[in-house]
């Protein structure tokens, strides 16, 4: 039996990359719940300082990413998405992980994010030490003006 494994790499990204991060919005995303952000939003908050954008690429094709803002010791995993065709793999993990050993790296102390009440991405960040800290009601608005609630998580790099 043969078995093949496919390695995930992680790389900075920057504005040039704002297709590749579009695609993966648009399939990611599901509009229903309005968490998707436009590309001139994606590429207004990367020229912002302490903005930094991780790509996962699988056979040198980008199949997910992160956007991350850090503010003295704090920062906010802003976006966290894989394309549809590449999930249950590793690769949301592996951005995960990524995105904690660089906050480690600017002596981030403090890691941050929301996510609308219900996502299934829940159970990745519950998997890597994320706590529920509070509730942001009807935070998104989907399509049709429907209200989603958001519960914020964060996780300490200290601890
Ligand atoms: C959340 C997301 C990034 C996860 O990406 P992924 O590459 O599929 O994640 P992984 O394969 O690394 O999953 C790691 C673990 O997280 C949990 N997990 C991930 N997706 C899950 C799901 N849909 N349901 C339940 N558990 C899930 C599981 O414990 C999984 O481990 P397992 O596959 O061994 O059971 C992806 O589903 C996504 O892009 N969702 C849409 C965008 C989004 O909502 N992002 C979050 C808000 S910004």
């Amino acid at each position: 039996m043969t078995t093949r494994v496919r390695l995930i790499e992680l790389a900075p990204g920057g504005a040039a990359d704002a297709e590749a991060v579009d695609r993966i919005m648009g399939a990611a995303f599901d509009p229903r719940y309005g968490e998707a952000w436009t590309r001139s939003q994606c590429i207004g908050i990367l020229a912002m300082p302490g903005v930094w954008l991780t790509l996962a690429r699988v056979d040198d094709v980008v199949v997910g990413f992160a956007l991350v803002r850090a503010i003295m010791d704090e920062a906010e995993l802003l976006l966290i998405a894989v394309d549809p065709a590449a999930r249950r793999r590793g690769v949301g993990a592996a951005l995960l992980r990524g995105v904690i050993a660089e906050c480690d790296g600017r002596g981030v102390a403090r890691l941050h994010l929301e996510v609308r009440a219900n996502n299934p991405a829940v159970a990745l960040y519950a998997a890597h030490g994320f706590v529920r800290a509070g509730v942001r009601r009807d935070y998104y608005r989907g399509t049709g003006g429907q209200t989603h609630d958001a519960h914020t998580y964060a996780r300490d790099l200290r601890a």
